[in-house]
């Protein structure tokens, strides 16, 4: 029996960091035993809030590349893609959009949020708003029946699925696979603040970076509980950054120690944040040892993404095509 399909993108609009790593990329790599895996850099979608900022676009393609390879995406077993080597997705993109209510996009969750949150930025613009029509698009080209993504992401899948229907509906013809979104296992990892881990807060720990970095990040910037002033001072795990990290990286039996020793104050603040340094380093060990080995040789890197941008073309012609007979707007060949 054939595998299911599972596709899934990431925007490369910046460095990956360990909250991209835990919250999507570990999830990719266990798919691949499972299921017949597509992943693509998801570089126009980048544009869609960094049209301005383009300085550093090839080379974040490259960096995803890197860190997706040295996490353990296997070329053999699954297609590495890019996005904007495929034109397909932006033709599929454009006949969606004709049959797309503006309302559907208007009540986007993430739509509004930035649009009230991002000030930086001018995102009054067309491709903001049609970003998930975009990721509708890109879905649907490859017959994805699975797609992995974060809880923020579910409204976009439920819109892929309404404008499938909505075509199927409209030119009386079932193209498409409607697919599913799958939510991996949410482990929360915040910044070294506290907030969201985000490069724009600079309170993210790369992937590009060394483990003598990330030691140094979380020696130096990670914020304990602020009420424990004094080593000999009793502090709260419960609004310790350093604490929600052990959550992630250390195990159970480590995590209740550690927090019966904090509140008592019979461990301080740089022991417990020694503990976490180690056992972060543990978790992310293979890792380390593979991403300077891709680091070097991101010829290789590139070749990867051609090849499997090759491949991937090759599904979405035939989508597309299928699309394209259904509305009935592929003309005959003349000779
Ligand atoms: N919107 C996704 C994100 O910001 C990236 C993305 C683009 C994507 N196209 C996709 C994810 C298609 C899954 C499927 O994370
Ligand atoms: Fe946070 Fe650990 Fe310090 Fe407690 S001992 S405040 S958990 S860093």
């Amino acid at each position: 029996m054939s595998k299911k399909r599972v596709l899934s993108g990431m925007q490369s609009s910046g460095k990956l960091h360990l909250g991209n790593y835990l919250g999507a990329l570990e999830n990719w790599v266990e798919m691949q035993k499972d299921y017949d895996c597509f992943y693509f850099v998801a570089d126009w979608h980048a544009l869609s809030t960094n049209y301005e900022d383009t300085a550093n676009l090839k080379e974040n393609v490259i960096d995803i590349g890197i860190n997706w390879l040295a996490a353990g995406l296997k070329p053999d077993t699954c297609t590495m893609f890019i996005q904007s080597l495929i034109p397909q997705h932006a033709v599929l993109h454009l006949l969606f959009s004709m049959i797309t209510p503006i309302p559907w996009l208007e009540r986007v969750p993430s739509y509004k949020e930035k649009m009230e949150n991002v000030s930086s930025r001018d995102l009054h613009t067309y491709g903001f708003l049609g970003y998930p029509v975009l990721q509708a698009a890109d879905i649907v080209l490859y017959n994805a029946h699975l797609v992995p993504v974060g809880i923020d992401q579910l409204p976009h899948l439920e819109l892929t699925r309404e404008i499938v229907r909505h075509f199927h509906q409209i030119y009386k013809k079932e193209v498409f696979v409607l697919p599913e979104g799958k939510l991996g296992e949410v482990k929360k990892l915040p910044g070294l603040d506290g907030r969201k881990m985000s490069k724009s807060y600079g309170n993210a720990i790369f992937l590009s970076d060394t483990p003598q970095e990330r030691e140094h990040k979380i020696l130096r910037q990670m914020v304990t509980d602020p009420a424990r002033v004094r080593r000999n001072d009793p502090g709260n795990p419960d609004v310790c950054h350093v604490h929600s990290f052990h959550k992630v990286f250390s195990d159970a039996a480590t995590c209740a120690q550690l927090d019966k020793d904090c509140r008592s104050a019979a461990i301080g603040c740089v022991d417990c944040k020694k503990i976490l340094v180690k056992n972060l380093a543990a978790r992310m060990a293979k890792f380390d040892a593979e991403r300077p080995v891709w680091a070097a040789q991101p010829k290789k890197v590139m070749e990867v993404l051609h090849d499997g941008t090759a491949k991937a073309r090759k599904v979405a012609e035939t989508t597309l095509r299928a699309a394209e007979d259904a509305i009935g707007i592929s003309l005959p060949d003349f000779e």
